[in-house]
């Protein structure tokens, strides 16, 4: 699992009790992330929203590139067209599936997509954008 912040990353840690042993926790920018090997599932769910100048998407994408192997899937959750235009003080970008598609290019088929309503542990509902991808072989 990855994230910038490692306060994030224990309170991930302490939810998943004994099986956090089974996981490995890299404390690192997403942007600069460079794996060893290649994965087969890139999993995301309300980061790259927060990347709203291109070249920090591209640098996004250029880890995902990188880390997910020819023929992997990429899920990716980000806020929908009706969401928040903001997330802890922070100016998100929207989606809906087809920016998102066209946003990671094409490299990357779209293979399904949803939008539901997140209701946060305050009770606000925001609505996201699920998209699952996968990158040609
Ligand atoms: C809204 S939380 C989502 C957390 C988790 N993915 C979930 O769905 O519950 C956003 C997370 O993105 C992390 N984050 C923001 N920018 C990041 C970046 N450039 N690289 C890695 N993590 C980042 C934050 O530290 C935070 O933990």
């Amino acid at each position: 699992m990855v994230d910038v912040s490692d306060f994030a990353l224990r309170a991930a840690r302490t939810r998943l009790g004994p099986r956090a042993d089974l996981v490995q926790w890299v404390t690192t920018d997403a942007r600069e992330l460079r794996l060893p090997r290649k994965v087969d599932l890139w999993h995301d769910r309300a980061v790259f929203h927060f990347l709203i100048a291109a070249a920090d998407q591209e640098a996004y994408l250029a880890s995902l590139s990188h880390a997910l192997r020819p023929g992997g899937h990429v899920v990716l959750a980000t806020f929908g067209p009706q969401g928040p235009e903001n997330c802890s003080g922070l100016p998100v970008e929207r989606y809906d599936s087809a920016k998102l598609a066209r946003r990671l290019g094409a490299d990357f088929d779209l293979v399904r997509s949803l939008e539901k309503l997140h209701t946060t542990p305050s009770g606000t509902a925001q609505q996201f954008t699920y998209c699952v991808f996968k990158r040609r072989a």
